[in-house]
């Protein structure tokens, strides 16, 4: 929260589009995730030469479950050779990889192989790539209100002393800072169930390209404009 304007350490990302972008070129949806996951890779390498030291993605969301089955198949291939080949280099530069959502809902073999990026990355700490897999921020609350209700239930803490510190210790993202940036690619202006508290002060940034074709300089962009802005944090 007392973060300066010039120091961006947390970007999160909403990658929209792969489907029209696709589509737009007469191409498989799945074409358009699979550019969309090269993508990712130089996103991240471009945040972390601007300095950025969060960089939280929102890969697929527990409404995306919805979705035809061939799809989910095809990202959960393509999530599994990602786990493989790309973010196994990320790994080798540093990157510490880790996963927010309710992964249990998974296949076993990617989270297994999940735990064991994020066990293999963890003290890696160029920047962290946090990727939200399986994630709804609704059901993150309502996991974290649980967890809380149980501390209270064993009696380690009593009601009067829950406050926002305690809550936000329980979510996925206990210990990482809230992200200063929000893009969302594709032109739509939606915040779609992701990070509903930890975006309660961020700045957001709606970029018209599609994630396949969002690239560095719309990132610096971005930035740039970031800095120009006034965060206030309901004061005056
Ligand atoms: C939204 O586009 C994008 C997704 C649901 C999936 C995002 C996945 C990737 C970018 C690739 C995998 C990433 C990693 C980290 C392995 P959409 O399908 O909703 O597009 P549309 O709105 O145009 O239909």
């Amino acid at each position: 929260m007392n973060n300066t304007k010039d120091n961006i350490r947390h970007i999160a990302i909403i990658m929209d589009g792969n489907g029209r972008w696709a589509k737009k070129r007469g191409l498989p949806r799945s074409m358009g995730h699979r550019k969309g996951a090269e993508v990712v890779k130089e996103i991240c390498q471009a945040a972390g030469d601007a300095g950025v030291k969060y960089l939280t993605l929102y890969a697929f969301s527990t409404e995306n479950w919805k979705r035809p089955q061939e799809e989910v198949d095809s990202l959960m291939d393509l999530l599994r050779q990602y786990l493989k080949s790309d973010l196994k280099e990320l790994k080798e530069k540093g990157v510490c990889i880790r996963f927010i959502g309710e992964r249990e809902m998974l296949p076993p073999d990617i989270i297994k192989n999940m735990e064991k990026l994020e066990a293999e990355t963890a003290n890696n700490d160029k920047m962290t790539l946090c990727i939200a897999l399986s994630y709804g921020s609704r059901q993150e609350i309502v996991h974290a209100a649980k967890k809380v209700a149980e501390l209270v239930k064993r009696g380690d803490i009593r009601i009067e002393d829950i406050d926002e510190k305690i809550f936000s210790d329980m979510l996925y993202t206990h210990d990482i800072p809230d992200p200063d940036i929000l893009i969302r690619t594709s032109g739509e202006q939606r915040i779609s169930n992701y990070l509903l508290w930890q975006l309660a002060y961020s700045e957001f940034f709606f970029v018209e390209a599609y994630w396949p074709d969002f690239t560095k300089e719309m990132l610096n962009d971005v930035i740039e404009k970031y800095k120009t802005r006034e965060r206030r944090y309901g004061k005056l």
